[in-house]
């Protein structure tokens, strides 16, 4: 059987190309320890959010120097705390989870964008800059009254 040059070439490129991917995918997963960020560790009981630590006291608290732990916990429809108040500047460290549905939490302008599954402990950290008023809203489809659901975070 006769191969043309070029179709030899093609062939050599392309079953190089795809060992060479496969090395790739090897070593990041097996060597690196890449993973899906869906792998979540963080798991409660989602029945239980109201007497399981720290969902059961959400709030704000101080942990450093103008650096801050939002516990918050998403509902239909709403989050607690409401209208959060931190000072210009401030690194927050969001931990959130569902007491029912999935839910978003989303703050525009900001790369801030989680989703919110019961049972599963979501965090992102966040550092405000700038004073003034930023809207958290839920973008994930939770029910009737989806499209109020907001709280705010007041940057003062
Ligand atoms: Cu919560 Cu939509």
């Amino acid at each position: 059987m006769h191969i043309h040059r070029l179709e030899k070439i093609w062939l050599t490129v392309g079953i190089t190309m795809l060992f060479v991917f496969l090395a790739v995918l090897g070593v990041s997963a097996f060597a690196m320890g890449t993973k899906p960020p869906s792998e979540h560790h963080h798991r409660i009981d989602p029945t239980q959010v109201d007497t399981t630590a720290p969902f059961d006291k959400p709030g704000l608290t101080k942990i450093g120097d103008n650096e801050y732990e939002a516990v918050m916990t998403a509902f239909t429809f709403g989050y607690a705390p409401d209208n959060m108040e931190i000072p210009a500047g401030a690194t927050v460290h969001f931990t959130v989870t569902s007491k029912d549905v999935v839910h978003g939490f989303a703050i525009p302008g900001t790369n801030v964008n989680m989703m919110i599954v019961p049972g599963e402990i979501s965090q992102i950290t966040h550092t405000f800059t700038e004073p003034g008023e930023f809207l958290v809203l839920c973008n994930e489809y939770c029910g009737g009254a989806h499209e109020w659901m907001k709280t705010k975070i007041i940057v003062k």
